[in-house]
């Protein structure tokens, strides 16, 4: 049989992506991207553009969904990981403590620099707060999980039991059972479900990264004490802002605050190796583990293999030896104050909101006659088409990636890679800036394309 050439591979069967999806993997996903123009095949990639076979660059300005921190293919992490397979390493032996895990839980536990000392390494988000919730309820011998509205955990069942969008949880019901939500920045509602005294814990992100919300800033240090007088626990999930996305290393510590346990991935895998955290005191942890034939009460075949711990001392490596946490606290106040500034010249914009390098330009009905007659018949057909057209154009005639944030809220969500300098900022304001300038013209090419994907979405309806 011939070797295996995975360069030889790629380059022979490159271009067929979307009919290999079509035929073996998400069909409709294949669909939605050719609908809205994403259906690219990149080539290669590089710190924050990726490039077509014809050596197009695209800004990334979505990050992978925020894995891609460090930037794509960063040459430090590429190097320790191929050091790892070179070394022939012992890997996941299962039954031996192995260095690798030691260190990179060490590392993770100075970062955190608190009461956290007790780490369980996974695979993903969802992963890792499903871990939070079985801790917590270990610990606390109560089970009610309560979550915050708006807020995004994961889709693995424990999960999606406490992401209380209706838009994920349709279909899959019933759920875990003892899960509450609280409206959103809405204190005396956690209070009031504390108060009954069956909560095992209270989760939310520092930052809601679907609508990229941020509570008022008394609302963390005031759950917090809560959690602790009704004896509930309080988890952090920093999945997403985790690590130096929101210009901190962990958001919590914008609101010096004291989590009783942090789940943590995305960043941490230098988008190379799926990896993923909890972090807890070791009292918590002690719960599931003790006494000695509970040792792996709480387990994953791959959690501890070395790639991923490679990858994540490589990825705190580069964050903290690259300044990417002041970087993101940097770029991210300059691309905010100049996305607010073109607020005075489009009344589209309605809000401009973020932490760090996450940062969410909310859209509203704008004020000229024809404008909105436009903006209401996307709207009708479907809540998010306008965000979708922006995004399109974004990609269309600047090749810059963007998402919409979800459907309810009309908002394009920006998660650049911590490492972008003043011109990335200043080629996606101006990029921004044009765009908007050109929705202004109904009859123009961006309505063209409006048009196209109202019919999409009525086509949809059928
Ligand atoms: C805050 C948050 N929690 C959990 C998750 C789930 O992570 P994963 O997709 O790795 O399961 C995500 C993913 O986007 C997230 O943003």
């Amino acid at each position: 049989m011939k070797e295996f050439n995975l360069k030889e591979l790629l380059d022979s069967r490159f271009g067929e992506n979307y009919d290999l999806h079509e035929k073996y993997v998400n069909r409709t996903l294949a669909k939605v991207l050719k609908t809205i123009g994403f259906d690219k095949c990149y080539k290669s990639a590089k710190g924050a553009y990726l490039y077509d076979a014809e050596g197009n660059a695209y800004l990334d300005f979505i990050s992978g969904y925020g894995v891609y921190g460090m930037g794509r293919n960063h040459p430090v992490i590429a190097k320790a990981l191929k050091d790892a397979i070179d070394l022939d390493l012992p890997n996941m032996v299962q039954l031996d403590c192995a260095e690798l895990s030691g260190l990179l839980a060490e590392r993770i536990v100075k970062l955190l620099n608190n009461k956290l000392t007790a780490v369980f390494f996974c695979n993903s988000g969802t992963e890792a707060n499903e871990g939070a919730i079985k801790f917590a309820r270990a610990h606390t011998k109560k089970s009610k999980i309560i979550s915050m509205d708006g807020g995004y955990h994961g889709l693995t069942l424990g999960s999606l039991s406490i992401t209380k969008t209706p838009h994920f949880q349709e279909g899959f019901g019933p759920f875990m059972p003892d899960t509450d939500v609280i409206k959103f920045n809405d204190i005396s509602d956690l209070e009031e479900k504390l108060k009954k005294g069956d909560v095992a814990a209270f989760i939310a992100e520092p930052v809601i990264g679907h609508g990229v919300d941020i509570p008022s800033d008394d609302f963390f240090p005031k759950a917090q004490e809560l959690c602790h007088k009704y004896g509930a626990l309080f988890i952090m999930d920093e999945v997403q802002t985790g690590l130096g996305r929101t210009g901190k290393m962990f958001a919590f510590q914008h609101w010096g605050l004291e989590p009783d346990i942090v789940t943590i991935a995305k960043a941490l895998s230098g988008g190379y190796v799926p990896a993923a955290a909890f972090v807890t005191t070791r009292e918590i942890h002690q719960s599931v583990f003790s006494p000695l034939d509970n040792c792996v009460k709480h387990s994953t075949t791959f959690g501890r293999n070395n790639l991923a711990m490679v990858a994540g001392l490589a990825s705190i490596h580069v964050i903290e030896s690259e300044g990417m946490v002041e970087n993101c606290a940097k770029m991210g106040k300059l691309l905010k104050e100049k996305l607010e500034a073109l607020k005075q010249k489009h009344s589209y914009i309605k809000e401009v909101r973020g932490l760090g390098l996450m940062i969410a330009i909310e859209f509203q009905e704008p004020k000229g006659l024809l404008q909105k007659a436009a903006w209401r018949a996307l709207k009708a057909a479907n809540n998010s088409l306008f965000t979708q057209m922006i995004v399109t154009s974004l990609m269309d005639k600047y090749r810059i990636i963007t998402q919409v944030t979800s459907h309810e809220v009309h908002a394009v969500k920006l998660l650049p890679p911590f490492i972008i300098t003043e011109k990335e900022v200043d080629f996606f304001v101006k990029a921004f800036d044009e765009t908007l300038s050109e929705a202004a013209n109904p009859t123009g090419a961006l309505w063209k394309f409006g048009k196209r994907l109202i019919a999409a979405s009525i086509d949809n309806k059928k």
